[in-house]
C-alpha cells in the first residue's frame, strides 16, 4: 500500500520530539518535510531543536523549513515554564551539522501543496502560524490539502488560561484560518492528549526498549515530566503531539465526533478557545472531527513500536 504523504508543522518541543520520532521511521507514512514554527520557543529554537531530533535518528535527509517567528496579529508567547530555555532542555545533543533549508516555510508549504495531486496530509502539532500564512498567501493550496490533523484546542479546560489551549491562543488568528478553510480537519485537543499521561513506569518501559530513540525519548520525559509535575501537579506529562502521528498509524485509536469549531477571536477571557458544539445547539455543520477519546493501551505500544524500530546505536547521531 502506498505510503500516506505528510508534512509535520511544528514546535519542538519535547512532545514534538516524540512525533517526530514515531513520524520519521513508520514504515506507513513518507515524511516529506518539517516546517517549524515560533511556538514552545523561538524560530531559532524550533528550528535548531528540529534538526537536532532528526540528526540523532539518523534522518537528516529530511528537510527542515523554518516559517515564522511570529504570530498573524497577536504577540508571541512561548512555553519555556515547560520546554525550557532551548524549548528542548534536558538531552544532550552532538554537535549540529545538519542545517535548515534557505527556503522559507511558507514558501514549502505553498509549493509542495501546490504540486501535489491532493495526497498531502498537514499534520501541526504548534501554532497553525506556517499553514495559516500559506494559505492566506497562496488560495490555491487550500483544495490541494488532503486534509489536516492537528493537535490542539479543547472542549474541556485549557492548559495556558482557562479557556485555551498553548498551540490555539499562540495563535488564535491562524487556527481560525485554518478552521474556517473548508477542508477535512482533526483535532485532537487536550480532552485526549491528557489521557496519555507519560507516567514513570511507561519511561521505564520506553528504556527497555535500549535504541537510540528510546534513550531519548527518556531524557527528554524527565524533562518534561517534571515541569509538567511542577506547572500543573501531573505525575506524568501529558504526551500531546505524538498522538497526532498516533492516529495516522492507527485511526481506529481515537474516536471523534463532528462538530462545529469556531476558535474566540474576541480578545476576553477566552481568547483562544476552541468552541465546539458537541451537542450541534447551533445548527451549523461540522468543520472538524473533534477528538473524544483515546486508546491509551494502545499508544503506548505504538510509542513502543515506533521507539524499537530504530536502532541501538549513535554512531551516526
Ligand atoms: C501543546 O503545547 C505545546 O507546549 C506542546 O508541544 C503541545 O503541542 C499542548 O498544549
Ligand atoms: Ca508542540
Amino acid at each position: 500500500m502506498a505510503k500516506q504523504k505528510i508534512i509535520y508543522d511544528c514546535d519542538p518541543g519535547h512532545d514534538d520530539a516524540v512525533a517526530l520520532m514515531l513520524a520519521a521511521n513508520s514504515p506507513e507514512l513518507e515524511l516529506l518535510g518539517v516546517t517549524v514554527a515560533a511556538g514552545n520557543q523561538t524560530l531559532d529554537n524550533t528550528a535548531r531543536n528540529a534538526c537536532h531530533v532528526l540528526q540523532w535518528l539518523g534522518r537528516e535527509d529530511v528537510p527542515v523549513y523554518a516559517g515564522c517567528g511570529q504570530p498573524m496579529v497577536r504577540d508571541r508567547v512561548t512555553a519555556g515554564d515547560i520546554h525550557g530555555e532551548t524549548g528542548l532542555d534536558g538531552p544532550v545533543f552532538p554537535p549540529l551539522r545538519k542545517t535548515v533549508e534557505r527556503e522559507h516555510a511558507v514558501s514549502y508549504l505553498s509549493r509542495a501543496l501546490l504540486a501535489s495531486e491532493g495526497e498531502i496530509t498537514v499534520v501541526t502539532s504548534g501554532p497553525m502560524t506556517n499553514l495559516a500564512m500559506a494559505m492566506r498567501m497562496e488560495p490555491g493550496v487550500v483544495e490541494k490539502i488532503q486534509r489536516i490533523v492537528l493537535m490542539g484546542g479543547s472542549y474541556t479546560n485549557g492548559n495556558v488560561t482557562p479557556a485555551a489551549e498553548f498551540n490555539i491562543l499562540a495563535d488564535p488568528e491562524a487556527a481560525h484560518v485554518c478552521f474556517t478553510s473548508g477542508r477535512p480537519i482533526t483535532m485532537i485537543g487536550l480532552d485526549v492528549t491528557r489521557k496519555v499521561l507519560c507516567y514513570p513506569e511507561i519511561v521505564e518501559r520506553m528504556a527497555k526498549a535500549d535504541t537510540r530513540a528510546s534513550r531519548l525519548f527518556v531524557d527528554l520525559m524527565k524533562h518534561f515530566c517534571k515541569t509538567q509535575k511542577e506547572v500543573f501537579g501531573w505525575e506524568g506529562g501529558p504526551l500531546h503531539d505524538p498522538v497526532t502521528i498516533a492516529f495516522l498509524l492507527d485511526p481506529a485509536l481515537v474516536a471523534t465526533k463532528p462538530m462545529n469549531v469556531r476558535v474566540d477571536l474576541s480578545r476576553g477571557d477566552s481568547y483562544g478557545r476552541t468552541n465546539c458544539d458537541a451537542f450541534g445547539y447551533l445548527g451549523l455543520p461540522a468543520t472538524a472531527d473533534v477528538a473524544v477519546d483515546i486508546d491509551a493501551e494502545r499508544f503506548w505500544d505504538l510509542i513502543e513500536a515506533g521507539l524499537r524500530r530504530y536502532g541501538g546505536t549513535e554512531a551516526d547521531a
